[in-house]
């Protein structure tokens, strides 16, 4: 079985919902703190044991690539003024792997953001990590815990958790059985499903890893769901074919790709800081307390 090494994380798309900062900062790039999302996602790929990312970027996107590089002048700066320790910290963070970019041509959907990747991938399996979903597991990245699954089973892993109901038809809704623990092989699956289409209330959320196959079924993808080539669509299709597993996996999921998560995660990250967590769990027991 061929190791898992290479991740691609699709981050093309326009980011309505965070309108509107987003037409002028890549979502992806919105801090967590001190740190863009970006960051994140290549560190926990980087601890799940993968050597080299594709990014999908498209227009208006070269902030990620800058994030990525180094700043010669700027880093000049901090050189002469003795602060070579927060140079460290940089240099250390932007080459955890090998990043590469691509540009989606046109955001015509998360399967046609995929297909970009098919050169870059070959004939490997590989993990795909959602640019705008951050994942907080510590000790288990959810991106590791999808390669072990892979690793045992040999066949893809969509990432799933529970939905609540009253918004499965936001997501996809996936047809599963149980194989053991929180592990499950999958037959069939729904993106944006109508009330009497929905299978159960797991959806794909944020982490999926694929096997190659996925490349000539997303050639035949009509466009789905909002007139986009739909990876749930791909997905479904590969599942009935090769074959598909899902994990429910074990990590804090936030959806940076809304106000809502993009707060949440702010809040949260910054109260395990290490530099500000004490000061701000104190400021927010004061608002807290006033509310
Ligand atoms: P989303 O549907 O969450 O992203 O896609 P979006 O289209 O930017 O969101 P809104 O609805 O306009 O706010 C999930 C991931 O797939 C990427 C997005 O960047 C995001 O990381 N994506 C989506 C692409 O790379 N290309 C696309 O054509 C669509």
């Amino acid at each position: 079985m061929k190791k898992v090494t290479k991740a691609v994380i699709p981050a093309a798309g326009l980011g309505t919902r965070m309108l509107p900062i987003a037409r002028v900062v890549p979502k992806e790039v919105l801090p967590v703190v001190d740190r863009p999302a970006m960051s994140y996602l290549v560190e926990e790929a980087a601890k799940s044991g993968i050597t080299d990312v594709l990014i999908i970027t498209g227009r208006n996107k070269e902030a990620i690539e800058n994030y990525f590089d180094y700043s010669v002048e700027y880093e000049q700066k901090l050189v002469e003024k003795g602060k070579t320790d927060v140079l460290e910290i940089i240099h250390g963070d932007i080459n955890l792997c090998r990043v590469y970019f691509i540009r989606q041509k046109e955001t015509k959907g998360l399967g046609h953001a995929i297909s970009c990747a098919k050169s870059f991938v070959g004939d490997e399996p590989f993990s795909v990590l959602y640019g705008d979903d951050l994942m907080y597991n510590e000790n288990y990245p959810v991106t590791k815990q999808l390669i072990d699954v892979y690793e045992k089973y040999g066949k893809a892993v969509a990432g799933v958790a529970k939905v609540d109901p009253s918004v499965i038809h936001k997501y996809c809704s996936l047809k599963v059985d149980h194989l053991e623990n929180n592990i499950y092989s999958v037959s069939d699956m729904i993106e944006k499903p109508k009330p009497d289409q929905v299978f159960s209330y797991y959806s794909i959320l944020g982490r999926v890893l694929l096997t190659p196959e996925i490349f000539d079924i997303l050639e035949h993808t009509a466009p789905g769901a909002g007139n986009e080539i739909q990876l749930t669509d791909a997905m479904k299709v590969l599942s009935q074919t090769v074959g598909m597993t899902a994990v429910e996996y074990d990590g804090k999921r936030y959806d940076l790709g809304s106000k809502a998560g993009w707060l949440s995660a702010n809040v949260e990250f910054a109260l395990r800081s290490k530099e500000l967590g004490e000061d701000f769990r104190k400021y927010l027991k004061e608002i807290a307390a006033g509310l």
